[in-house]
C-alpha cells in the first residue's frame, strides 16, 4: 500500500504487482546456471497464457510504455521491472485499474532476476528507455548496460530477440555503443523502429521522453539483434 505518487490516493498493486523477495528462495547450488536449473522457475508463468510471447521492460517508471503499448499488443505478455518501489506501486496501481492481463509488474532489480530466475532463450524483446545515466565515475558499475549483463541478455533472448536501447544522455550513449560494439560476437546493431504506441513526433512515448522533449533534448536509439 503506497500513497506518495497516487497524490493521497492509495495504490493498489493488486495481482499485477509481484515482489521479487516473495519469489520462490535461490537454491544452495555451485553455480547460479546450477541454480536457475534446479528451481526450474519460469516467469511467463505470472500471466493466465503462458505460452504467448514474452518481453521484458527494464525500468517501467511510471508504466507509460506498458500501458501504451500493450493495449495494441493483446496477445503478447509484457513484463516490467522497476526497483523503486513508489513507481513500481504506481504503475502496477494504473495497470491494474485498466485490467490488462498481459502486463504484470515486478519490484526487484531486473539484472539480478534475469541472470538468476530467467531461462535461457524465452524472452523476444528486451526494452531499455532512459536507463538511469550514473554519471560519476565510481557510479558506472550501476548502469544496467555491462560486459555480463550483454552475456545475459543474450542468453534470456530466443534467436533473433531484441534489445532495444533509447537515450538522451550522450554520454550514457557512448558508454552503450562501446559496449554493443564489444559485444559484436553476440549482437548485430540495427536501427531502432518505434513502437505503435509511439506518438507522430516520439521515439517510445515513455514519461522522461515526454520531460526531456519539453526541455529540447535530442535522443538515441538502436535494437541489438540476437546473433543465433
Ligand atoms: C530515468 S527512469 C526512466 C523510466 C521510464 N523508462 C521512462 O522512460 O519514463 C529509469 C528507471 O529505471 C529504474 N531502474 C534503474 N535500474 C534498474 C534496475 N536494475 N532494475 C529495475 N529498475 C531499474 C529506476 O528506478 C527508474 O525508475
Amino acid at each position: 500500500m503506497s500513497f506518495g505518487l497516487g497524490r493521497g490516493r492509495e495504490l493498489v498493486p493488486g495481482a499485477v504487482g509481484i515482489e521479487m523477495h516473495d519469489l520462490p528462495p535461490l537454491p544452495d547450488a555451485a553455480s547460479v546456471e546450477e541454480a536457475r536449473r534446479i528451481l526450474a522457475f519460469d516467469p511467463r508463468a505470472f500471466f493466465a497464457e503462458p505460452a504467448r510471447r514474452f518481453e521484458i521492460e527494464i525500468g517501467s517508471g511510471k508504466g507509460t510504455f506498458l500501458l501504451q503499448q500493450a493495449e495494441l499488443e493483446p496477445e503478447t505478455n509484457f513484463l516490467g521491472i522497476e526497483w523503486a518501489g513508489e513507481f513500481w506501486a504506481y504503475a502496477a496501481d494504473r495497470i491494474r485499474r485498466r485490467g490488462m492481463p498481459n502486463v504484470r509488474l515486478l519490484h526487484g532489480d531486473a539484472t539480478e532476476f534475469i541472470r538468476t530466475r530467467v531461462p535461457d532463450g524465452i524472452v523476444s524483446v528486451i526494452h531499455l528507455y532512459f536507463s538511469d545515466p550514473w554519471p560519476k565515475t565510481r557510479h558506472h558499475k550501476r548502469r544496467v548496460v555491462q560486459d555480463h549483463t550483454l552475456r545475459e541478455f543474450h542468453r534470456v533472448l530466443a534467436p533473433e530477440g531484441e534489445l532495444r536501447i533509447v537515450t538522451d544522455h550522450d554520454e550514457l550513449w557512448a558508454w552503450d555503443v562501446e559496449h554493443a560494439e564489444r559485444a559484436g560476437d553476440l549482437f548485430v546493431r540495427r536501427e531502432f523502429e518505434k513502437p505503435a504506441s509511439a506518438g507522430e513526433d516520439e521515439v517510445v512515448g515513455t514519461n522522461f521522453e515526454r520531460k526531456f522533449r519539453r526541455e529540447g533534448r535530442p535522443f538515441h536509439a538502436m535494437t541489438l539483434v540476437r546473433r543465433v
